[in-house]
C-alpha cells in the first residue's frame, strides 16, 4: 500500500488538528519535496514536466498572463484545475496553491468588477464597505479557480511621488490600519479566541490574503519605487508596523517582503525584521512569500551572486520564494546551500510548516478544485453595486462655487445642453488604472463597466442634449454659450509601480490647459482621474466652478453620477495631503511646517459648500 493510501496517513485525515497535519507530512517529505514547496513559478512555465519533477508548491499568474486574452472565469477556472491536477499527480498529493495580484477586484479577469483602487477607498474611511469589498472580491476571485490574492498592500504613503501611492489607503497609519479590514472580507473573520497570528480561512468562498510589502515600501526616501526608507526603528515601527499588526490579528495567512530597503538594508535579506519582528516579535505564523524575483534584489547589481542571495533571503526568513522562472537555478542553489549546510534544515522545515499550514487551514487538501457555482458571482448586479457605492464614498469635493443663489453642485440634470469634455470621460481603462487587465493598465475599452460619461447620459433628462468630445473643439468652444455647464474629465493614464514614480506630478495630457481653455467659457466641474494628488495650477483652481477627486474609480461610473447629479451627498475625505507645489513633498499632516493647497481629510458636502 502506498504512502498516499495509507489510511492512518494523519495528513490526509480532515478531522486531525492542522499542527498534527503539518507535522506527520512534513516527516515524510524529502529535501527536493521540500524545497519544492518553497518555489512559485508563474502560470507560463508551469508545465506537466516542471510542477512533478520539481514538486512545485506554488504557481501564479503575473498581472496579465490569462488563459487567453478576454478569458471568462471557467477559462480561468479551467487552466488552474488543470494545473492542480499536476500537482496532485505528486508521490504525496500535496495540492499546490495558485496566486494572483486582485488588488481591486479580480482585475485580471475580463468582465470581473473592478472595485476602486486603495487610494479611493481610503478617502471612504469606511472599514465595512472596504471589508464587503473583500468578500465580493473573494467570490470572484475563487470562481475564476485562484487561492490566493497579493493585497492588500498596506504601504503607509509618505511621498506621492511614488508609482504605487494609488496602492496605499493613505498618509495616515491610523486609516492603513482600519482599511485592512479587507482582510477579513477576503478571509472571513476568525472567532474571538483565535490565536493571535495564526493564518485563518473560513471556507471554499473566501481568498487567502497577503499583507504586503513588509515592511516600509511606501516611506522611501523621495517616494523612489524599491528605494530606501530611512528611520529610527521606533519610527518604521510606529508607522510602516502597525497595520500588519492588524493584519496578523485578523488572521492574515501570508505576508509580502517588500523590494526597498530600512536605512540601507534590504527587506529580502533581513533577519531582524522578516524574523525577529515579524514572526518572532508579532507572531506572524502564516507563510512569508518574496516579491517577483524579490531574492535577486538582494544583490547589486540585481540578480548577481544569486546563491548568495538565496541564503541571505531564506536564512532572512524567506519562506516562499516567487521566483518566478528561474526556478531550476534557484532549487539548485538552495538544495546545494541545504548540503553544506550553510542553510539549516531546520530553516526548511520551518517554512515548509507554515507553507503547509497556510494550505491546510485554506482547506486545499479538501477541496483542491474549483467551485463552479460561484461562477455567476462574476461582474454580478450585487457586486456592481457595492462598487458603486464605494465610488459614492470615495469622491472628495474639493471646491464648490456658488452661482448667484445656489451652489454649483448638484448639477441640474433638466439643464437644456450640457458639453463633456477630456481624456478621461469616456475610457474604461484609465478609469481603472494599473494593475487592471496588464500590471500597467491599458486605456480604452478593456472590459463591462460604465464610463463617466455613460453614467452622465443615463442620469440627465431626456430633452438634455449632451455633447461629447474628447479633445474640445475651439468651434465648441467659440459657442460655449450655448451649454448650461461643462464636465471635463482629465488625469493620468493608466501606469503601476516604477513607471509610476514622477516628481512632477503635473496632469498628464494636457490637462490643465483643457480645463482651462473649457472654464473660460462655460461654467465647469473638474474631475480628477488620478492615482494621488496633482498639481493644480491657478488657472484650474480659480477659473473652475467645482472641483472633484475622483482618484481611479474602476468599472462603476454611475458612482459619480450619483454624486454630482445630487442623488447622494459627498463624504470623501482626503486620505493624503494635498500640496501646493511639488517642492514641498514630502508633505505630511504631523510635518511640524504643513501648508498643503487642501490638508489631510479635507472634503466639502453640497451643503457644507
Ligand atoms: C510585483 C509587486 C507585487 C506583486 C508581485 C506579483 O512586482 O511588487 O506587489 O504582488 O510583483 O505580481
Amino acid at each position: 500500500m502506498s504512502e498516499t493510501e495509507d489510511s492512518s496517513c494523519v495528513y490526509k485525515n480532515s478531522n486531525a488538528p492542522v499542527e498534527a497535519r503539518v507535522q506527520d507530512l512534513l516527516s515524510r517529505m524529502t529535501l527536493p519535496e521540500k524545497i519544492g514547496q518553497m518555489t512559485q513559478i508563474e502560470r507560463s512555465v508551469a508545465t506537466h514536466g516542471v510542477l512533478t519533477d520539481y514538486f512545485i508548491g506554488s504557481v501564479q499568474s503575473g498581472a496579465g498572463t490569462w488563459p487567453f486574452e478576454d478569458a471568462k472565469s471557467s477559462d480561468w477556472a479551467e487552466m488552474v484545475d488543470g494545473v492542480q491536477r499536476l500537482a496532485l499527480a505528486s508521490r504525496l498529493g500535496i495540492p499546490m496553491i495558485y496566486g494572483t495580484d486582485a488588488v481591486h477586484g479580480n482585475n485580471n479577469l475580463y468582465g470581473a468588477t473592478i472595485f476602486p483602487h486603495n487610494i479611493g477607498l481610503g478617502a471612504t474611511r469606511d472599514a465595512d464597505l472596504v471589508k464587503r469589498i473583500g468578500a465580493a472580491t473573494a467570490l470572484e476571485v475563487r470562481a475564476s479557480g485562484i487561492h490566493w490574492t497579493f493585497a492588500p498592500c498596506v504601504a503607509v504613503l509618505g511621498d506621492p511621488r511614488w508609482g504605487r501611492c494609488y496602492e496605499s489607503y493613505g498618509e495616515a497609519s491610523k486609516i492603513v490600519c482600519e482599511m485592512s479590514s479587507l482582510i477579513s472580507g477576503l478571509q472571513g473573520e476568525p472567532p474571538k479566541d483565535h490565536p493571535n497570528g495564526y493564518p485563518f480561512l473560513a471556507g471554499r468562498n473566501n481568498l487567502v490574503a497577503c499583507a504586503k510589502h513588509f515592511v516600509g515600501d511606501g516611506g522611501t526616501d523621495k517616494g523612489v519605487s524599491r528605494g530606501n526608507t530611512i528611520s529610527s526603528y521606533e519610527d518604521l515601527e510606529k508607522i510602516h508596523v502597525a497595520p500588519y499588526l492588524n493584519c496578523i490579528s485578523q488572521g492574515v495567512c501570508t505576508v509580502m517582503a517588500s523590494y526597498s530597503s530600512w536605512n540601507g538594508s534590504k527587506l529580502h535579506s533581513d533577519y531582524f525584521l522578516l524574523t525577529e519582528v515579524l514572526k518572532q516579535k508579532l507572531g506572524f505564523k502564516g507563510l512569508l512569500v518574496s516579491d517577483w524575483d524579490g531574492l535577486e534584489t538582494i544583490s547589486e547589481p540585481k540578480g548577481s551572486d544569486y546563491r548568495n542571495c538565496v541564503k541571505l533571503g531564506i536564512n532572512a526568513g524567506v519562506d516562499m520564494v516567487m521566483v518566478p522562472f528561474k526556478y531550476q537555478q534557484f532549487i539548485e542553489e538552495l538544495t546545494d546551500l541545504v548540503e553544506s549546510e550553510e542553510v539549516p534544515m531546520g530553516r526548511i522545515n520551518d517554512a515548509v510548516e507554515r507553507i503547509l499550514r497556510v494550505k491546510f487551514v485554506a482547506g486545499l487538501f479538501e477541496f483542491p478544485f474549483t467551485d463552479r457555482s460561484l461562477l455567476p458571482t462574476v461582474g454580478c448586479k450585487e457586486h456592481r453595486e457595492l462598487a458603486r457605492e464605494a465610488v459614492r464614498k470615495s469622491l472628495v469635493l474639493l471646491k464648490n462655487g456658488k452661482t448667484s443663489y445656489k451652489p454649483f453642485l448638484p448639477l441640474d440634470r433638466m439643464a437644456e445642453r450640457v458639453l463633456v469634455v477630456g481624456t478621461h470621460a469616456d475610457d474604461l481603462g484609465s478609469q481603472c488604472g494599473g494593475w487592471t487587465k496588464k500590471i500597467y493598465g491599458q486605456s480604452g475599452k478593456i472590459t463591462i463597466g460604465t464610463t463617466l460619461l455613460d453614467a452622465i447620459k443615463a442620469i440627465v433628462g431626456g430633452k438634455t442634449e449632451v455633447i461629447y468630445e474628447r479633445t474640445p473643439a475651439k468651434e465648441t468652444l467659440a459657442s460655449g454659450e450655448g451649454f448650461s455647464y461643462a464636465i471635463v474629465a482629465v488625469g493620468e493614464p493608466p501606469y503601476a509601480e516604477k513607471r509610476g514614480d514622477n516628481s512632477e506630478l503635473t496632469i498628464p495630457l494636457n490637462g490643465n490647459n483643457i480645463v482651462a481653455a473649457v472654464a473660460e467659457k462655460i461654467p465647469t466641474l473638474v474631475i480628477l482621474f488620478t492615482g494621488r494628488p496633482m498639481v493644480l495650477e491657478p488657472k484650474v483652481l480659480e477659473k473652475t466652478e467645482a472641483l472633484v477627486a475622483a482618484w481611479l474609480p474602476g468599472t462603476e461610473g454611475q458612482g459619480i453620477a450619483d454624486v454630482i447629479f445630487g442623488d447622494f451627498d459627498f463624504e470623501g475625505k482626503l486620505p493624503v495631503s494635498w500640496f501646493k507645489h511639488v517642492d514641498q513633498l514630502p508633505l505630511n499632516a504631523d510635518d511640524s511646517l504643513y501648508d498643503p493647497l487642501f490638508p489631510l481629510g479635507y472634503g466639502l458636502s453640497c451643503n457644507s459648500g
